[in-house]
């Protein structure tokens, strides 16, 4: 029977200071390195998971919902929230805390797909992931229908990539 492992123990969480270097003109943080801190958590989350080697296979989007400035914490929660057979989607949800207030938001939400390799580099089975709260269980139910997205979304990917590799592109 496969292995089932539970949506919390993949929970990761990491704060840390936005510090000048890491904002723009705006005195915000970058949208880029916002997307490193979501892609690196969400990769720590699938490791747990699958206790394997991982690769990014996708980002649906980053809905970058609220500012986060400089001098506020920004804490990111990652979860796999659904399994596949090799490839397991991730949840991130990044909040900001102005730690003058204490007054906290969600500042962007992502999902992510990643896909857990062999020694050779090839896609391979992972355990299932075990939704237990009502938050997690509507998570993974409703990642079905997100997952329909992202394969017509690779499937145009895929009509675009031969459209820029045809002569002349
Ligand atoms: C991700 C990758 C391993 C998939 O390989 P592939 O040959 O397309 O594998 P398959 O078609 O057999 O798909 C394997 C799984 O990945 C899923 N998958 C593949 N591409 C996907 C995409 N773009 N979005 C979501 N899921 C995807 C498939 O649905 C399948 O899931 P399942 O096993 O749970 O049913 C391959 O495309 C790759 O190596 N990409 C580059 C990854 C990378 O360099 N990332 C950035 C650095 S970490």
């Amino acid at each position: 029977m496969r292995e089932k492992r539970s949506m919390k123990d993949t929970l990761s969480i990491k704060t840390g200071y936005v510090l000048p270097p890491d904002t723009n003109h705006h005195g915000t943080l970058f949208g880029g390195k916002l997307m490193a801190y979501i892609d690196d958590i969400a990769s720590i989350s699938a490791t747990k998971l699958a206790r394997k080697p991982v690769v990014t296979a996708s980002t649906d989007s980053v809905d970058f919902l609220k500012p986060i400035r400089v001098g506020d914490a920004v804490t990111l929660e990652a979860m796999v929230t659904y399994t596949g057979t090799t490839s397991m989607e991730v949840f991130v949800k990044v909040l900001s805390e102005n730690l003058m207030t204490g007054e906290k938001e969600v500042a962007a939400i992502s999902f992510l797909t990643f896909v857990a390799l062999d020694e050779s580099g090839h896609p391979t089975a992972i355990p299932e992931v075990l939704p237990e709260t009502e938050d997690e269980k509507w998570l993974n139910e409703t990642a079905v229908n997100r997952a329909s997205h992202r394969k017509a979304r690779k499937k145009y990917s895929k009509e675009l990539v031969e459209f820029f590799s045809s002569p002349g592109k």
